[in-house]
């Protein structure tokens, strides 16, 4: 029987990686992939029985690689130039919910290292964080499929291909499409479900990267998608390795690998057998959950006539329960909005052992998602303006997009009759408030981590006023609302909140935000905001921090003073460092610590116009810029003032004589 063999080789090769040559003229085809296949898997990603590669499932904000093995030699001698390769690939991604778009995308990479633990999820793939995107020392290449329009990196939509070198703002990208002979272009949508192949050449000598994309039964366009100059010579690390990185944002899709080809110097990448992939997974993204109810209650009351007033009971019950407020302008903010029901779930119904905190704004619970078991911090806040409501989400979505190491991520929100809430992700050290007064002479921080967590809030505020496209002035910088993770890293929670109250407030009063004690003297005053207001809180907190007071405290006689008041006595008395938290037992760096209680000075001067900017505070911090002269000794020109200001507002912040 001849076809015996044939059907023999057949299965043989099936979902097999086939191998050839040696370590320098590297080739392989994975058709489908099998559990037996050697890839490194990391993060949420997986081997379906089926044979697809799961690079990130339904979670939000996951990443998950796959990388091939070994790491290849792109330089046939080390110090030669970078051979031409030829890669080919499809890709399939599923959307978690089929009325909103997608996040993030999947990237092809080749990277010196297959360790990218310390890579963010959403925007930055998995590939990167703030501090490595732009680091020329990366010596990343990756090609990526971006669901998401992201302004951070000038993102031209939401469904594009990039050639990105080191850095998310690509060398060059396009709309996902391609050419068909005739030169039209044909538009394709990276998440339709759809199996899509794609191919990366590299010329070595030409030095141009080649990019095309078409639907999986097609055949190669000659026409590439992107076609860029640019000599991989000057950033391929000689053994690199290659493989794919995907994440999930505050929306989340599952981005699956159905077969892959590579080739170096050998030509075109091998083919793939399209007979031989598996399948997209059939089952279509979800619909809204939400909706899902409002067919159950007919159907049952219907069917089951006589448990009418029980079913009916139950599932009005159970509709007030999880009933939540959705109107027409929120479709645009889609992706930011969680359904009432799974916040409901993740917090176990909102039980008071899950609450972490009341602050002023409302009251905080610990929440775990059911499907991604991600830990969630949930937010609600009483609210009943209905008119400055579109323009608060509005905003709350618009900061939703701010990525920072030192501010809490915002997920996304929900809303309620009268209350609105917002889902933040989870710090399991908790608010900074609660480490600061050591009681009975516990010290629960020492001076490093004091130090690090001061320069990490400078950090966050410095993002806030100047380096995102919009202004964004917290307004309530205090220690409940700075949080740790589990690293003892500094994060800001709750910016942008205080522009709630502003929107809430009724115009005949002028309502003041921010909390006594750290609220500047201009806002008392004028009312008006400026990031000033925060470089002053910032500075009561360092002081704070550093000497492990409130910013009232009582004196030796029992007499209410101000933190600012007693540092600046201290230093008049001959040194600063006296103020220093004595639980520290004097174990810390004077100079830091010195530096730290001027500059909180600096800061909390009465003058805003005195008062340095966050740039030139974390400057001052990290040592870049010596504070000015006018402060290096305690009878600076506004030093009187500092101590025998009288504004009406501010009472509880003098001194009582
Ligand atoms: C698995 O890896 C080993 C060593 O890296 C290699 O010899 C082998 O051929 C690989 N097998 C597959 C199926 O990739
Ligand atoms: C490669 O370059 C390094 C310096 O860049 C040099 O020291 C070394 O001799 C070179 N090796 C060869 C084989 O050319
Ligand atoms: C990956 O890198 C991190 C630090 O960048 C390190 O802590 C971790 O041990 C590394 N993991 C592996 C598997 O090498
Ligand atoms: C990334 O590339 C863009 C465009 O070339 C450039 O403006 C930006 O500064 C780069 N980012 C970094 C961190 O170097
Ligand atoms: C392809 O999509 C882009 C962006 O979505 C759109 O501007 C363009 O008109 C589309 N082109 C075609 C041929 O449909
Ligand atoms: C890239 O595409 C151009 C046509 O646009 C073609 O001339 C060139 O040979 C291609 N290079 C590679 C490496 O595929
Ligand atoms: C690419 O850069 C390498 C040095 O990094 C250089 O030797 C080579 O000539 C360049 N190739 C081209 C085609 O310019």
């Amino acid at each position: 029987m001849s076809f015996l063999p044939l059907i023999l080789f057949f299965f043989l090769g099936l979902n097999l990686a086939s191998i050839t040559n040696g370590d320098d003229n590297h080739q392989f085809v994975y058709n489908g992939f099998t559990s037996a296949n050697n890839l490194s898997l990391d993060g949420v990603a997986m081997v379906t029985p089926d044979g697809l590669v799961e690079l990130t499932n339904d979670g939000i904000r996951v990443k998950g690689h796959a990388f091939y093995p070994s790491p290849l030699h792109f330089r046939e001698t080390p110090n030669g130039t970078v051979q031409s390769f030829s890669v080919s690939f499809v890709f399939g991604i599923v959307p978690t919910f089929s009325d909103l778009n997608s996040g993030h995308g999947i990237t092809f990479v080749i990277a010196p290292s297959k360790n990218f633990s310390d890579a963010i999820a959403a925007q930055y793939f998995g590939l990167f964080n703030s501090e490595t995107n732009g680091n020329d020392r990366g010596h990343i290449f990756a090609i990526e499929l971006d669901t998401v329009k992201n302004t951070e990196f000038g993102d031209m939509n939401d469904n594009h291909v990039g050639i990105d070198i080191n850095n998310l703002t690509s060398l060059q990208s396009y709309p996902a499409g391609y050419y068909e002979e005739s030169g039209r272009f044909k538009n394709l949508t990276l998440a339709s479900m759809e199996a899509i192949q794609v191919w990366v050449d590299y010329d070595r000598e030409a030095t141009r990267i080649n990019v095309t994309m078409a639907p999986l039964a097609m055949a190669k366009p000659v026409r590439p998608l992107l076609s860029a100059t640019y000599n991989l010579s000057g950033l391929l690390m000689e053994r690199s390795y290659i493989g794919f990185s995907s994440s999930t944002g505050a929306t989340s899709a599952r981005h699956y690998l159905l077969g892959w080809s590579f080739s170096m110097n050998g030509g075109t990448a091998l083919a793939i057998d399209i007979a031989k992939l598996p399948k997209l997974p059939r089952v279509g993204p979800k619909s809204d959950p939400s909706n899902l109810l409002q067919i159950i209650l007919p159907v049952a009351t219907a069917a089951f006539l006589v448990a009418v007033g029980a079913t009916v009971f139950l599932l009005v019950r159970r509709r007030m329960r999880y009933t939540e407020l959705r109107e027409d302008w929120e479709i645009d903010f889609g992706p930011h909005r969680f359904a009432y029901k799974d916040l409901f779930h993740a917090t176990e119904g909102f039980q008071n052992k899950n609450l972490l905190g009341t602050g002023g704004a409302g009251r905080v619970y610990k929440g775990m998602l059911l499907g991604s078991k991600q830990e969630i911090a949930v937010k609600k806040i009483p609210q009943n303006s209905k008119e400055s409501m579109k323009q608060f989400v509005a905003e709350i979505v618009s900061i939703g997009c701010l990525d920072h190491r030192n501010l809490v991520h915002l997920l996304g929100y929900s809303r309620r009759k009268g209350e609105l809430i917002l889902v933040y992700e989870y710090m399991s050290n908790g608010s900074l408030e609660k480490y600061l007064y050591g009681q009975d002479g516990r010290c629960t921080l020492d001076w490093g981590q004091r130090f690090h967590i001061i320069k990490g809030i400078a950090s966050g505020l410095l993002y806030l006023h100047e380096e995102w496209e919009k202004v964004v002035i917290h307004r309530d910088v205090k220690p409940s609302n700075i949080l740790l993770d589990n690293k003892m890293n500094a994060k800001i929670g709750d910016f942008g909140l205080s522009r709630l109250h502003d929107h809430g407030a009724n115009p005949q009063t002028t309502h003041v935000v921010g909390t006594i004690g750290y609220l500047a003297p201009e806002i008392a005053l004028t009312g008006k905001v400026t990031p000033l207001a925060d470089v002053f809180s910032f500075g009561i907190l360092a002081l704070e921090i550093t000497c492990g007071q409130k910013p009232m405290k009582q004196n030796a006689q029992g007499i209410q003073q101000t933190l600012v008041g007693w540092v600046l006595e201290c230093w008049k008395k001959g040194s600063v460092v006296d103020a220093v938290d004595a639980n520290l037992q004097a174990d810390y760096d004077n100079a830091e610590a010195g530096l730290v209680l001027k500059l909180g000075l600096l800061c909390s001067h009465p003058s805003e116009h005195s008062r340095p900017n966050m740039r030139q505070v974390t400057q001052y911090l990290n040592g870049d810029m010596p504070l000015p002269e006018t402060i290096s000794n305690p009878g600076f020109g506004l030093f009187h003032l500092m101590q025998e200001r009288e504004s009406p507002t501010c009472t509880p912040c003098h001194i009582h004589h």
